[in-house]
């Protein structure tokens, strides 16, 4: 199957850019992820991959095919893409049963009747709803109405397979359910996959590749690996996870040394962090840290393994059932973290590794 490319996508509705210089390519049977917060622009680039909506200028083709192309003004009708369809309400036919749901799109790209029964059942299979197939919606439940979305989905054959907060109408546990099985799906079927949601979990379990979007950018790609690590702005490291984004100044940065002094506003405490290229004392920076690479203790010998400790106040500590979390004062500034214990005391020792630190150097 061919590759998807997105290249200088821009967009805007009424005068206001919703989306800008957005580039990227997705390889063939890759699972790709368009994540980002509400109202981002997830959505209006799906469509404008869909041909749903017109894009202001840039291109988008699939392998040789240009669907759209602002400098020659090329436009391919959505209905001659083969693209594969589904949104979070799943739009199924109600006064229609599941095969016959599942026989319009074959229909419309006018696929013999004698063929439609076969790939209908085959797409109702994949999904493990087949012995549904003469039910009507109504008598389904939501994972259900789910799962055949998907099979109309897929039940023509797409190139490409469009995919738009398609779990979210779903309860927890089935959501973690709908995962597991939407993942081996796509493994199975090999169809290039452009998902679309607000949930990095989600994001971060199903995708090869993650699009991080903000306010109508594309602020990073990457693995999920790759996303979570070397976040790319402070920004990507403050939605992906849980990470405390604190203020900064450099107050050591001597050229032998493979870390630098930061001194925490509000605080006064410093940290070292390992050294990122072209910072330079008395600059001013962001300090990313994990909620979850901080450590805790009430002891303050086992400094040494860390290399940073900073002197806490317990603000909160709330139990989770797995671990605790706490809020913690560092004079003025507020710090999330978690640990498997509940400390008695009003203070704790905060420990953290040069190199689990983020730095970002202020624009
Ligand atoms: N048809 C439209 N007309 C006007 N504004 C729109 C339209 N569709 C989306 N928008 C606006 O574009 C921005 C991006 O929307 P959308 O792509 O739906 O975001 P997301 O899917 O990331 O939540 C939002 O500010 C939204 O209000
Ligand atoms: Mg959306």
């Amino acid at each position: 199957m061919p590759e998807l490319v997105v290249k200088n996508l821009e967009k805007s509705f009424a005068g206001s850019k919703v989306l800008q210089d957005i580039d990227f390519t997705v390889a063939d049977g890759e699972f790709f992820t368009l994540l980002g917060p509400s109202g981002c622009g997830k959505s209006t680039t799906l469509s404008c991959i869909a041909g749903l909506e017109t894009p202001d200028a840039g291109t988008i083709r699939v392998g040789e095919r240009v669907f759209y192309e602002g400098g020659t003004r090329t436009t391919v009708p959505p209905e001659e893409r083969n693209l594969g369809l589904v949104f979070q309400s799943y739009a199924l036919w109600p006064h229609m049963t599941i095969a016959d749901n599942l026989a319009l799109p074959l229909k419309l790209r006018k696929v013999s009747r004698s063929r439609q029964r076969g790939l209908i059942d085959e797409a109702l299979a994949k999904v493990d709803i087949l012995p549904l197939r003469d039910r009507y919606p109504h008598q389904l439940s939501g994972g259900q109405q789910q799962r055949v979305a998907l099979a109309r989905g897929i039940v023509y054959s797409p190139e490409v397979l469009l995919l738009d907060e398609p779990l979210s109408n779903l309860d927890a546990k089935m959501r973690d359910q709908a995962r597991t099985w939407l993942k081996s799906l796509q493994r199975d079927v090999g169809v290039t996959t452009v998902y679309v949601t607000h949930d990095q979990v989600e994001a971060m379990s199903l995708s090869d590749r993650i699009a991080v979007f903000m306010h109508g950018r594309l602020q990073q790609v990457g693995t999920p690996a790759e996303i979570y690590e070397t976040p790319a702005t402070p920004e990507v490291a403050g939605f992906i996870g849980r990470c405390n984004l604190l203020e900064g100044v450099i107050t050591e940065a001597a050229d032998d040394h493979t870390s630098v002094r930061v001194r925490l506003d509000g605080t006064g405490q410093h940290l070292s962090v390992t050294r990122p290229g072209g910072v330079r004392e008395g600059q001013r920076v962001t300090v990313g840290l994990r909620s979850e690479r901080i450590s805790l203790d009430d002891r303050a010998d086992v400094a040494g393994q860390y290399g940073n400790v900073l002197q806490a106040k317990i603000a909160q500590c709330s139990y989770t059932g797995a671990r605790f979390e706490y809020v913690l004062s560092l004079d003025e500034v507020t710090v999330l973290a978690e640990a498997p214990v509940r400390y008695q005391g009003k203070e704790v020792n905060v420990f953290v590794r040069p190199e689990d630190c983020l730095l970002y150097p202020a624009p």
